[in-house]
């Protein structure tokens, strides 16, 4: 794996890739690091569709309203390291923040709608923009065919969607599926800063959102989502933020599940003083 920190290295390696051959594709992971499995299921996934596939690891100070979790922020880089040579991703981007955000580089702000400022945008004002700051740079970086996203941040993807439309780009977008702990909790690089009891416990979150799914036949979404959000508050330790159905294609509130499309279930909370982000498809 060739490991490029500055974004002319990694210009001029991928343009000299580009030119070996027409069938060059490139599938382009951007992550803040501390890499577990769900990461590695989204290189898993570029690997396999494309010919390159480069990961980036770069913590974006422009997406942290809170400058505690920056700091905070775990930075394991040799272990990373280790993870992406065994999933056979072909180049790291490790840049600094100069190789990101040039001298001249002004912040841009996104025409997102009300989109970067519910649900989770109301928790994290400028969270979103920050995102599309750095993604928009990564990808005038990298140039991708395709870029891999989770599912996890299910209202990232959407802003992602309006990124690229907004700045006309042609990635094609790619949303993998969460991957959870055994015990259902969606893997998260924030799972480390919970106990080890806790860690067991937080199943509860999923546990909640199954039972909204099991049940979606034979209740209504309002009886549905009210229970979880009671099941989920009487946990000790827990500050619920919310737990939402929204039609999975606006994200706008949906009340009952036969009069919308796709519906997803978005929950986040804070548990032990770590915020938790997790989401379900209801059909
Ligand atoms: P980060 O939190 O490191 O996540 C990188 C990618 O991994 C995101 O697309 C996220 O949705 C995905 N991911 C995280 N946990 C996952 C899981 N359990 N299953 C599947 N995919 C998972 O998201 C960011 O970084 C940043 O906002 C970024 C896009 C890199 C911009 O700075």
């Amino acid at each position: 794996m060739h490991i490029i920190q500055s974004r002319h290295g990694l210009v001029a390696h991928l343009l000299s890739l580009r030119k070996q051959g027409e069938n060059v594709t490139i599938g382009f992971v951007p992550t803040m690091g501390a890499l577990h499995s769900g990461h590695a299921s989204l290189i898993d996934e570029s690997v396999r569709e494309n010919t390159i596939t480069v990961c980036s690891i770069f913590v974006n100070p422009t997406q942290f309203g809170d400058k505690s979790d920056l700091e905070k922020y775990p930075k394991p880089i040799e272990k990373d390291i280790e993870i992406l040579i065994k999933h056979k991703c072909d180049i790291l981007f490790l840049p600094e923040f100069e190789d990101v955000y040039s001298a001249e580089y002004v912040h841009q702000k996104f025409e997102l709608g009300e989109l970067e400022s519910k649900i989770e945008g109301a928790s994290r004002p400028g969270h979103f923009q920050g995102v599309c700051n750095v993604v928009s740079q990564l990808f005038e970086i990298v140039s991708p065919d395709c870029a891999y996203f989770g599912q996890k941040d299910y209202q990232q993807t959407a802003i992602i969607k309006s990124l690229i439309q907004l700045t006309r780009s042609d990635v094609t977008l790619k949303i993998v599926p969460i991957t959870r702990e055994p015990s259902g909790l969606a893997m998260s690089s924030r799972n480390i800063r919970l106990s080890d009891k806790g860690r067991k416990n937080a199943a509860f979150i999923y546990k909640a959102l199954r039972d909204i799914q099991t049940d979606a036949e034979s209740r209504s979404l309002l009886e549905l989502v009210d229970r979880a959000k009671q099941f989920i508050s009487s946990q000790k330790g827990v500050d619920l933020d919310y737990l939402l159905a929204v039609d999975a294609e606006t994200l706008n509130e949906a009340t009952s599940i036969k009069e919308s499309g796709s519906i997803i279930i978005l929950v986040a909370l804070t548990y032990e003083g770590v915020r938790l982000i997790d989401n379900i498809f209801l059909n």
